[in-house]
């Protein structure tokens, strides 16, 4: 292919972009939001995390990944005696009853009822230690898993962090990032350009506090040989096997232009002076993505089947067919599943019995190739043994019962018979429950209401 380039000094360059956008008539349905299926620029934003700024996270987003599982992942701290029920529901001061916020961003990232809780994601220890990957999976490296970044001067073929020439005729960009990463302030939410969206990660990228140390994870110095911008300081997580197996759907889209990184004229976008002969070194993998869970929680003692939809899940490339597992992680321990069914875009796996707790599930493609994260919890059931009746004592075991505090009695509690009879709560843990009651008898239905959930026995 033959381009129409003339170089210029990205320093200098003022004038405003014009695109031509080519509209393909279709429209995509993927996890319930409705994404217009374009060439970039702007980059399409199917694969890795919407590129816009965490300010722009409002509650809705955080529950498009935090589903069912948001009360469950708080209770779940209760058991580890960190927090109580008052920390997070104040009780009113009139006594009137509790406060049940569930705007997340009315705790985290701010001071709530004395505490002050973190900034999400990249405050945690994965993020902390230059870890990206724990997250956003194989679309980065880790800056320390020893993967290849080219040693040789930046030569033409080199992308630039931003782009290296225009084409005359068509205005497109070439050769560097924003040649396809640009931002667009029509959509909704915003998509920022790259620097703002690397900017503005919290105390990770320096600006808060104006703390210059942390400039270097991105940046190299002024006088550095490369300069400042330098792609090379990019490469410690945009390695250039990442690089080249990021491609949304790659059976359908392999022989189009601007669904990722290997389309037929996607090369020049990052190398302005190349024309592919062959696809690119590494492209071989390709990072598989996870869209949703059929459940975003598992119960603890149960298995659970799972339905996840999701892209790139078995790939052939090159002629050779490569598949995913499922792994699930504590931060520590993983287990990896076998699906029982799998699909380019979906997998079918069973989910084994898990402790309580937050994990992160994704996708591990031949043995190392990671797809995003999402979160899943796992929840004790509400499970009654027994609930006998010695005179006015009702006595119920089992487990799951959570805690009991007389201040949230409208939402943890016990009935007998759909409250039809008198209950006073005398004690109450985990595994025990005492009741006295005046008017229950044998074959009455008696109902624990507990943080995690409802289960009803018969009394016996
Ligand atoms: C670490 C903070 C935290 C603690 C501790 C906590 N909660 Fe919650 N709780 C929440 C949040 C946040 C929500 C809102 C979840 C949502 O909207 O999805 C919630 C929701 C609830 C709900 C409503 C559930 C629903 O789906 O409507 C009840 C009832 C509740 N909490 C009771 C309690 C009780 C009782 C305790 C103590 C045993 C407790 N919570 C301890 C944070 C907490
Ligand atoms: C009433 C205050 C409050 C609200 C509202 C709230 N959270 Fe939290 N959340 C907390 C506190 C406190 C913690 C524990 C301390 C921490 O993580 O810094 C926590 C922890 C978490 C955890 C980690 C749980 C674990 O196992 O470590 C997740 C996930 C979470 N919140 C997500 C959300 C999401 C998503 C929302 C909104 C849908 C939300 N929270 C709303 C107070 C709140
Ligand atoms: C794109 C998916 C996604 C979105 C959107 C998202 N989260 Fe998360 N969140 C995750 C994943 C993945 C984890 C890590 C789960 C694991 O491996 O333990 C996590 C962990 C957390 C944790 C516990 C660890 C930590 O970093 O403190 C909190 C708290 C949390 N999320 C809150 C939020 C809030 C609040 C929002 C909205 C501002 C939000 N999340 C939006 C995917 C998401
Ligand atoms: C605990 C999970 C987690 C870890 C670890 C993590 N991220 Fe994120 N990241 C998220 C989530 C969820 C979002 C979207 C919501 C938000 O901004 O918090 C996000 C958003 C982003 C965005 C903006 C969205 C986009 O597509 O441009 C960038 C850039 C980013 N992260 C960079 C990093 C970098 C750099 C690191 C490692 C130093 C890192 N992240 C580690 C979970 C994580
Ligand atoms: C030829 C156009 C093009 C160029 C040039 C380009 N990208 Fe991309 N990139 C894409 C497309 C298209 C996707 C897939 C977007 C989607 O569907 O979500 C993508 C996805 C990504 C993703 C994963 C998802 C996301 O949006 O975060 C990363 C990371 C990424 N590109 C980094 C880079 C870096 C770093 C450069 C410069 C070295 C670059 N890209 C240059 C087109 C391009
Ligand atoms: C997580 C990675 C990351 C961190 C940390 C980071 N940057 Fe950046 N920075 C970028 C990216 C991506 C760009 C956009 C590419 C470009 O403009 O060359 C950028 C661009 C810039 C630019 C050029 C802006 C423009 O539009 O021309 C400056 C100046 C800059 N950063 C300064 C800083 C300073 C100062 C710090 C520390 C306080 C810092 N950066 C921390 C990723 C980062
Ligand atoms: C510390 C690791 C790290 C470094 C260094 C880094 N990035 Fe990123 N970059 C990320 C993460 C994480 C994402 C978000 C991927 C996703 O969407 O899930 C990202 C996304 C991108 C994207 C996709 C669009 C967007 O804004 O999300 C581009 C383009 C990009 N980076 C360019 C750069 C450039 C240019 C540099 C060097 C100036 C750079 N990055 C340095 C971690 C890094
Ligand atoms: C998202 C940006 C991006 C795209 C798109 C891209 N590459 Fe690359 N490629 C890189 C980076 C970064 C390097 C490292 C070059 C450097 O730093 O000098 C590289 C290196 C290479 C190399 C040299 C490998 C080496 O050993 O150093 C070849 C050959 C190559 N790419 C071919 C291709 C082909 C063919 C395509 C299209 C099918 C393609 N690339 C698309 C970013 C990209």
């Amino acid at each position: 292919m033959k381009l129409n380039i003339i170089y210029t000094g990205y320093k200098n360059y003022e004038h405003k972009l014009r695109v031509h956008i080519i509209l393909i008539s279709m429209l995509l349905v993927l996890a319930g939001i409705v994404l217009a299926v374009v060439p970039p620029p702007p980059a399409n934003q199917n694969m890795g995390i919407y590129d816009t700024l965490f300010v722009d996270f409002n509650e809705s987003k955080c529950r498009d990944c935090h589903a069912s599982d948001v009360p469950d992942s708080h209770h779940n701290l209760v058991p580890t005696g960190e927090f109580g029920c008052t920390n997070c529901h104040p009780v009113l001061p009139n006594g009137s009853g509790i406060t049940m916020i569930r705007d997340c961003l009315q705790c985290h990232n701010t001071t709530f009822n004395g505490m002050a809780i973190g900034k999400p994601h990249h405050e945690s220890s994965g993020a902390l230690s230059g870890h990206c990957k724990s997250c956003h999976g194989s679309v980065v490296d880790n800056y320390d898993d020893g993967h290849y970044i080219p040693t040789y001067a930046p030569s033409s073929m080199t992308p630039d962090t931003k782009f290296k020439v225009v084409n005359q005729t068509s205005g497109r960009k070439w050769g560097g990032c924003e040649s396809c990463h640009e931002e667009n302030l029509n959509a909704s939410p915003f998509i920022a350009f790259n620097n703002k969206s690397h900017h503005r990660l919290g105390n990770l990228s320096g600006f808060i506090n104006n703390d210059n140390t942390k400039c270097a994870m991105c940046h190299d110095f002024h006088n550095a040989t490369y300069g400042s911008d330098s792609i090379r300081y990019c490469e410690r997580c945009h390695g250039t096997n990442s690089l080249h197996n990021i491609q949304w759907d790659i059976t359908n889209t392999a022989s189009l232009s601007g669904y990722g990184h290997l389309g037929p004229n996607d090369c020049q976008g990052c190398h302005a002076s190349y024309v592919a002969g062959s696809l690119a070194p590494g492209s071989d993998l390709i990072v598989p993505t996870i869209y949703s869970l059929s459940a975003k929680k598992v119960i603890e003692g149960q298995t659970t089947v799972m339905n996840i939809s999701g892209d790139d899940f078995v790939t052939t490339v090159d002629g050779i067919t490569r598949s995913s597992i499922i792994a699930i992680t504590d931060g520590i321990n993983n287990i990896n599943l076998t699906p029982t069914n799998i699909t380019h875009n979906g997998i079918i796996v069973t989910i084994p019995s898990l402790n309580d707790g937050l994990y992160g599930i994704y996708a591990l493609k031949d043995g190392n190739m990671e797809s995003n994260r999402k979160p899943l919890v796992s929840m004790p059931p509400v499970i009654i043994n027994s609930a006998i009746i010695n005179s006015t004592i009702v006595t119920i075991t089992g487990s799951g019962f959570g805690t009991y505090d007389i201040a949230y009695r409208n939402w943890t509690n016990v009935t007998i018979n759909n409250a039809s009879r008198q209950v006073q709560i005398t004690g109450w843990s985990d595994t025990l429950i005492n009741v006295t009651s005046t008017d229950a008898v044998a074959g009455d239905t008696a109902t624990v209401n507990s943080i995690y959930g409802s289960n009803s026995a018969p009394v016996t």
